[in-house]
């Protein structure tokens, strides 16, 4: 097991589409281990593939929080087919250091996807959880949270994260 560097924004392997995956073997297992032990070292409540410089359709999500047992969710080719309601709740996001905003997402959803044997699964989940299935997805469709937001929003970001890691590279 290995915690695997995350990349950050602007990278531009981040912008990219993952390729499904059609072969359960011992490397994806591999690659969805390190991907769980990344994302609790960073910490962070979900890591998709492509963050780790994989461009797979593969995605790991533990929501429960530091005081409940680990629910750690490995999702392979994982989708939505049913989603209602809206939530606008501040997100975060591993290859974004440093820079939380609203984004507007459905409030309960419905994921197909398959476990690390190829199985068929179907979770439903609702607030944080459901909110951090859509983030993870769209990072195999090359979209980041921030793309979310209005062309005003993502310009204050753009100059507030170029100051955000100026000052990083100075400290
Ligand atoms: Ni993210």
């Amino acid at each position: 097991m290995a915690v695997r560097t995350i990349l950050h924004y602007p990278e531009p392997l981040l912008k990219k589409v993952s390729a499904p995956v059609s072969e359960f073997d011992a490397a994806l297992k591999q690659l969805a281990q390190d991907m769980a032990e990344t994302m609790y070292d960073a910490p962070g409540v979900g890591l998709a593939a492509p963050q780790v410089g994989e461009l797979t359709r593969l995605i790991v999500i533990d929501c429960s929080g530091k005081d409940n047992p680990a629910d750690l969710i490995v999702a392979v080719n994982p989708e939505i087919v049913e989603k209602e309601g809206e939530s606008y709740e501040e997100e975060g996001c591993l290859s974004v250091p440093e820079y939380y905003a609203p984004v507007k997402r459905f409030e309960r959803v419905t994921m197909n996807y398959q476990d690390l044997d190829g199985n068929p699964q179907r979770r439903q989940a609702e607030g944080l959880l459901a909110v951090a299935i859509q983030h993870e997805i769209d990072h195999l469709q090359g979209i980041l949270f921030v793309d979310h937001l209005s062309p005003l929003k993502r310009s204050i970001f753009r100059k507030k994260y170029q100051k955000l890691m100026q000052q990083r590279d100075e400290a």
